[in-house]
């Protein structure tokens, strides 16, 4: 069976696919720098899947330690999942976030000529639609202005990528544009653990239910949407995970470059998000509505036709789903990975 090196594996993403990945008979290999995670999200992988996992702790930026992971291992296919993710911070420290995004990139694309690794699929994100594009998005669209500089690292490697794929007709690269992942593994061993307070609906709204933060403030009510809060598509992060298999399987097969966006095609608000969270688990959320937040759109959501079509995947968790796991996760670990 084919080998994975998972750049930023112990990451959110990163850990739910390392298992899915397992769980299908893929062998698995993790370089993470754990600047957003921790190595117990790898023995907690190790557990759920009764299976080794190889881990790399290092800086990928830094390509002379990353050539050692490809000197020692035959890797098949790499999924880079390695970057910084956190929009307001960008807008502080952009040259931090230009510099881990886009170096970690060049890095791996550099050990991969060098190794003759030909097969890479990268975590973009819904993100690069940008302003302008018309809900739902579809694939073909034209990458948009974004309106933070997390945004632009995306836009600027899907660039890097496609270039590449020019240049080297074996190159074979699958671009993943994620929507807004939540939830986590059933399993309740595995989740998203931000650190400091978190930027994301989700992980705040968990945070209020397990008494570690005071109250919610949704931002804005008075958005065009059918109760006045956003409306984003909330994918389950194992969903999510599931479709990198099924997009390893098809990496393994064809070249070229191709789009493929990852999420429902359902948008939720703010509220409804709130009232699952709260109904599914028994459980209130003190919330307040606040002014909207700086850069929010009021709608986004994805057209997953193409998915479908060609890698045949499709999302199988309900919001309900995701709430419930989203839970389970955050009331077995309140403090996260630091018991
Ligand atoms: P995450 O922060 O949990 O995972 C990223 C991982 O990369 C972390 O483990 C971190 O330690 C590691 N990392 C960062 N820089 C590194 C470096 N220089 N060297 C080695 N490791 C490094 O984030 P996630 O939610 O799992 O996201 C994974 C990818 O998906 C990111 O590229 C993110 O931008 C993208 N994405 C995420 C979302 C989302 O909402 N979570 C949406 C769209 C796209
Ligand atoms: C969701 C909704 C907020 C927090 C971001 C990135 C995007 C992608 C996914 C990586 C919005 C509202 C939030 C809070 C709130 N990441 N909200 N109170 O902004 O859709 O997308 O993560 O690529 O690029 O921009 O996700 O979870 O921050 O917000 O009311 O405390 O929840 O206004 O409507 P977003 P989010």
């Amino acid at each position: 069976m084919a080998t994975i090196l998972l750049a930023g594996g112990a990451g959110y993403i990163g850990s739910h696919t390392a298992v899915e990945l397992l769980d299908s008979g893929y062998d698995v290999i993790i370089a993470d720098n754990f600047a957003n995670s921790s190595p117990e999200a790898v023995r907690r992988i190790e557990k759920i899947t009764g299976k080794n996992v190889k881990l790399y702790e290092l800086d990928i930026k830094d390509a002379d330690k990353l050539a050692e992971v490809f000197a020692e291992n035959k890797i098949d296919a790499v999924i880079h999942f390695a970057g910084l993710k956190a929009v307001g911070e960008s807008v502080e420290k952009p040259v931090m976030y230009y510099r881990n995004n886009i170096d970690t990139t060049l890095s791996l694309l550099e050990n991969m000529s060098r190794f003759g690794v030909k097969n890479i699929i990268f975590s973009s994100s819904a993100t690069v639609y940008g302003e302008e594009n018309k809900v739902p998005y579809t694939e073909e669209m034209k990458r948009g202005v974004c309106t933070n500089p997390y945004g632009w690292t995306k836009v600027m490697m899907e660039q890097i990528f496609e270039d590449a794929a020019k240049a080297d007709k074996e190159l074979s690269v699958v671009l993943l544009r994620y929507f807004n992942p939540i939830g986590a593994h059933e399993s309740g061993m595995i989740g998203e653990d931000p650190q400091g307070i978190p930027n994301n609906l989700m992980p705040y709204v968990s945070q209020v239910a397990v008494g570690r933060r005071e109250c919610l403030t949704i931002f804005g009510n008075d958005y065009p949407t059918h109760d006045g809060t956003c409306t984003r598509d909330y994918i389950h992060v194992v969903d999510l995970a599931k479709g990198h298999v099924k997009a390893i399987d098809y990496i393994l097969s064809h070249n070229g470059v191709e789009i493929f966006n990852l999420g429902t095609g359902t948008p939720y608000s703010v509220t409804e998000i709130v009232d699952t969270f709260e109904k599914v688990n028994g459980i209130k959320v003190n919330h307040v509505y606040g002014a909207r937040r700086a850069g929010d759109l009021a709608e986004c959501y994805a057209n997953a036709d193409k998915a479908l079509k060609v890698l045949g995947w499709k999302t199988e968790k309900t919001l309900e789903d995701m709430c419930r796991d989203s839970w389970n996760w955050q009331k077995n670990n309140p403090n996260g990975y630091n018991k």
